[in-house]
């Protein structure tokens, strides 16, 4: 602790020790408890760090007993004395063996009764959470998780600093970027009718730096994105961003798995071992029908596709014919699960477009009851059961068929990670990192009815595949790669195209004419021409690390002022509207004003 401030603190309240007692200090901090008994006081003072016990007694001043008795609960106060042995001991608390025997008491403040308790793990619902948050961040679990927030970027930063990066900033007022969720406009007021977009991420900016020769980049940067949110998304998130020069697949891969080690390894003394395992998009998706596998259970996903083909029941028959598949799970011990709660996997795989589930249950005496069987011949079911490996033990098959491969993959990539959630599959403290790679250049998109790029327009095909951008886009794999963490995509990145002509072959690719490409990437081809290094690099969602890394369930708890599922922050009130003035010199009128 620095020297003595105007209020004269020499120590935080949660760091005092037995080793401690006889020295005199001087506390900080907000009335967690006070407990009267009549001729003993006792105040539990928090800090950032913890609590500390202050004492007073029959031994202390009266009109210092005085003042304590009127302390309420997130009273600041400013408390010293000599630092004692404390007579009943507290073996939960880390200062529990010691207390402050107070000769100098000073309300700094005095507080309302707050509306929710300040303790951990307090049961308060999210929404007076958030609007209160400045007292729910006073809560020690939310003050632990944003020293480990800090903790990991200083982290981050020491680790690319010693490996030659540069931090270099980039703007937030500027061009519509290519990421693929909708922009967050800023109307310009000197030019009127014109807007700056928020960057989606500045994808562009660091693909310039490299261009400009600073070979090394990263940045803790603020992205926005007006996309529907979910546990783990914001419209406003922090990534950390990354570029290097002269480099391919194997030296990104391992400048970040270096990191990764080091963040573990620094954040929650656990040691993960490199190199880090791999997988295909292909396998991924066949396997655990995710891009962003949770690889911690089994429950993968098997293709009977060749069984049914020609079987008499068209629900299975029908999505085979028409290009698409039929698969299963297979739930081990999941035959005895009631039938209410199949029901309810039913509705779930509903929700990703599936049209029903069908199932079969194997009890253990090795009864069969199903919503399926009846329509398929014996072989087929022992088929069935057979590649399930399901005749013994009791287990519970879930199929799912669609002519749309995408169907089947989702509900039921889904469906695998809802079944581990509702068995508790999974240990708290197991991390299972995995890359993905060799993703799709392209993937279709049936509300424009042509092919996209999958992760952005400046993404390298395969060196294999390079030839395929116009003849065979649905396979055309990129040189493309993301990091996932028991089914989290923490980061995504690409080696980028770097020569013009690859670059306009890709626009054309892509559907854009010339003018449409000069038009909105202009300033990237025009710079490619003046000397582009290989280059490539990859982005991470920080917010997602961080949420691993202090063991919780949404990005919202590791921000410190998050927005909720619709958008707005309850504790300021935004958005919000403004003065007609600002409206009038920005040339806006709202068409449909609603409020
Ligand atoms: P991408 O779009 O995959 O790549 O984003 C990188 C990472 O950012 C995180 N992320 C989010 N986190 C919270 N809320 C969101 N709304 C959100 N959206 C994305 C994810 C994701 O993996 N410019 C490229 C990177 C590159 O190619 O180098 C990019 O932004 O963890
Ligand atoms: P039905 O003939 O509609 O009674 O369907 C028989 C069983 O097949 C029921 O359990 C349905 O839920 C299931 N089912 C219907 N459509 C599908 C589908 N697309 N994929 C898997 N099962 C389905």
């Amino acid at each position: 602790m620095e020297n003595a401030t105007k209020f004269g603190r020499t120590a935080y309240c949660g760091e005092l020790r037995a080793t401690d007692i006889g020295k005199e200090v001087t506390v900080c901090g907000w009335a967690a408890r006070r407990r009267d008994l009549g001729q003993l006081i006792f105040i539990d003072l928090r800090d950032r760090t913890g609590l500390l016990q202050l004492a007073f007694d029959d031994h202390t001043a009266r009109d210092l007993f005085e003042v304590a008795s009127t302390v309420r609960g997130e009273f600041v106060l400013s408390a010293s004395g000599v630092l004692r042995e404390r007579a009943a001991k507290n073996p939960e608390l880390p200062t529990g063996d010691v207390e402050l025997e107070a000769t100098k008491l000073q309300i700094l403040a005095k507080s309302e009764t707050p509306p929710f308790e300040i303790i951990e793990n307090s049961e308060v619902n999210d929404a007076l959470r958030l609007k209160y948050r400045y007292l729910d961040l006073r809560r020690p679990d939310m003050q632990k998780i944003m020293a480990l927030r800090h903790r990991a970027v200083k982290v981050a930063r020491d680790y690319f600093d010693e490996n030659g990066f540069l931090e270099i900033e980039t703007p937030v007022l500027t061009k519509s970027t290519p990421e693929g969720a909708r922009d967050y406009l800023v109307p310009s007021r000197v030019h009127p009718g014109k807007f700056y977009a928020l960057p989606q991420s500045p994808q562009q900016y660091k693909q310039l730096l490299m261009l400009a020769g600073f070979d090394r980049y990263m940045q803790i940067v603020r992205c926005f994105r007006d996309e529907d949110l979910r546990a783990d998304r914001q419209p406003e998130f922090t990534q950390i961003d990354l570029e290097m020069s002269f480099v391919d697949i194997e030296d990104v891969l391992a400048i970040n798995e270096g990191f990764i080690k080091r963040l573990w390894k620094e954040v929650l003394g656990q040691e993960i071992k490199t190199p880090l395992p791999r997988m295909t998009w292909r396998e991924a998706m066949d396997r655990f029908g995710s891009d962003k596998p949770d690889v911690r259970f089994g429950l993968e996903l098997c293709d009977i596709s060749d069984i049914v083909k020609g079987c008499g029941f068209k629900v299975f028959s029908e999505p085979v014919a028409n290009g698409g598949s039929v698969r299963m799970i297979c739930v081990p011990g999941g035959g005895a699960m009631p039938r209410k709660q199949i029901d309810s996997f039913v509705d779930f795989v509903k929700t990703y477009g599936a049209k029903g589930l069908a199932w079969a249950k194997i009890a253990e005496d090795g009864g069969v009851s199903s919503s399926y069987s009846k329509f398929l011949t014996d072989e087929e079911n022992s088929a069935i059961f057979e590649r399930a490996g399901a005749e013994a033990g009791g287990g519970l098959i879930l199929v799912v068929a669609d002519a749309k491969d995408d169907v089947v993959f989702a509900s039921l990539g889904a469906l695998r990670c809802e079944c581990a959630k509702r068995l508790e599959l999974t240990t708290k403290g197991d991390y299972k990192f995995l890359w993905v790679t060799e993703m799709p250049l392209f993937e279709y998109s049936e509300e424009e009815g042509r092919y996209v790029a999958k992760h952005h327009p400046f993404t390298s095909p395969m060196d294999e595949d390079a030839d395929m951008l116009e003849t065979d886009k649905a396979h055309c794999r990129a040189k493309a790669y993301d990091l996932v963490l028991n089914g989290t995509e923490l980061c995504g990145g690409s080696i980028r195209i770097s020569t013009p002509e690859l670059q306009e072959k890709m626009f054309r690719a892509l559907g854009f004419t010339d003018e449409d490409a000069q038009e909105r990437f202009g300033h990237l081809i025009n710079a490619f021409k003046y000397g582009a290094p290989p280059h490539g690099g990859v982005a991470y969602g920080l917010d997602r690390v961080i949420m691993h890394l202090a063991g919780v369930d949404s990005i919202r708890e590791v921000i410190a002022f998050p927005k909720v599922q619709n958008a707005s922050e309850l504790m300021m009130g935004s958005p919000d509207v403004v003065e007609d003035v600002q409206l009038t010199d920005l040339g806006i009128q709202i068409a449909d004003h609603k409020t």
